[in-house]
């Protein structure tokens, strides 16, 4: 019983540790569904390019996402551009050549620009490093069913400004009741209709914060659908394994197991 009992708080404790290293997140963070959630779930890959769109014309002045390089826009399971679009995309980049000491178009190998703002953090992992759900009673048990949330709580914080706004040292804050401390020095970027989308989906606030999020997911582990394709099939050939060792067992045993008496 004691044992038992030890076990269980040891794991409450291990977990609550994991969901409280991840930052983020005080309990207002909505559980949106994204396509990729679940055993089985996968990107939608309209989407990912609504976010890149939303990305590229609301948050790279400020944002970079230099661990992303631009030819993974092609991949598939990605936003997967056309290679001919996605070498237009990066074009639109500059980058700063060492051998030719100059600037010139980025091209499919080289990577997002880091933070145009040095207070703005780098969004490249950004999915994964914050957590949108802790609870209950910062256990963090809430992360088995429901995901870590790093995507909820990106598309929460994106829509969860506030018009109050303080000076403080010549700083402007912006109160965001899903940022930690309430108060975030990001101005809100969302209303509404900031971005035209070319696949025609209504440009709402939420909408807008759900896809440049998701986007963000992808960025932030590319090769999620990979792996849990791998796991599922993992799964089944243990499954299948465990299966087999059973029955051999028994035939291995069989000789040697006295018959039940009649
Ligand atoms: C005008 C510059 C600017 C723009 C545009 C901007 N951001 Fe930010 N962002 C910042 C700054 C500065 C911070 C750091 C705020 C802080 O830590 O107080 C930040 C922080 C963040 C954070 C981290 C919040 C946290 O939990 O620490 C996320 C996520 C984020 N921005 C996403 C976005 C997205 C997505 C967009 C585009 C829709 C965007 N930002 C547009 C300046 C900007």
């Amino acid at each position: 019983m004691f044992k038992k009992l030890t076990i269980t708080a040891l794991t409450a404790l291990t977990l609550g540790a994991g969901g409280a290293l991840a930052a983020g997140g005080s309990g207002h963070v909505t559980d949106y569904k994204f396509s990729f959630e679940g055993p089985f779930g996968r990107y939608d890959q309209a989407q990912l390019q609504r976010g890149l769109q939303v990305y590229t014309e609301l948050c790279s002045a400020c944002h970079g996402l230099e661990l992303v390089a631009f030819r993974t826009l092609a991949d598939p399971g990605g936003p997967s551009l056309s290679p001919d679009a996605m070498r237009e995309y990066a074009a639109t980049f500059e980058v700063f050549d060492a051998e030719l000491e100059d600037w010139r178009p980025a091209g499919p190998t080289d990577h997002f620009p880091e933070s145009m703002d040095p207070n703005a953090p780098d969004l490249s992992l950004m999915a994964k490093a914050r957590a949108g759900f802790h609870g209950p009673n910062g256990t963090g048990l809430n992360q088995l069913f429901k995901g870590m949330g790093g995507a909820e709580y990106i598309a929460s914080y994106l829509t969860g400004f506030t018009d109050d706004v303080k000076e403080e040292a010549g700083s402007f804050f912006y109160y965001n009741h899903v940022f930690p401390t309430n108060w975030v020095q990001m101005a809100p970027v969302l209303y509404g209709d900031d971005v035209t989308y070319a696949d025609g989906t209504e440009a709402t606030m939420q909408q807008e914060a759900k896809d440049v999020a998701a986007f963000l997911m992808w960025a932030a582990e590319p090769g999620m659908m990979a792996r849990k394709q791998a796991g599922f099939v993992s799964v089944m050939f243990l499954t299948v394994l465990t299966v087999l060792l059973y029955l051999t067992n028994k035939r291995l045993w069989a000789p040697y197991k006295p018959k039940k008496q009649v």
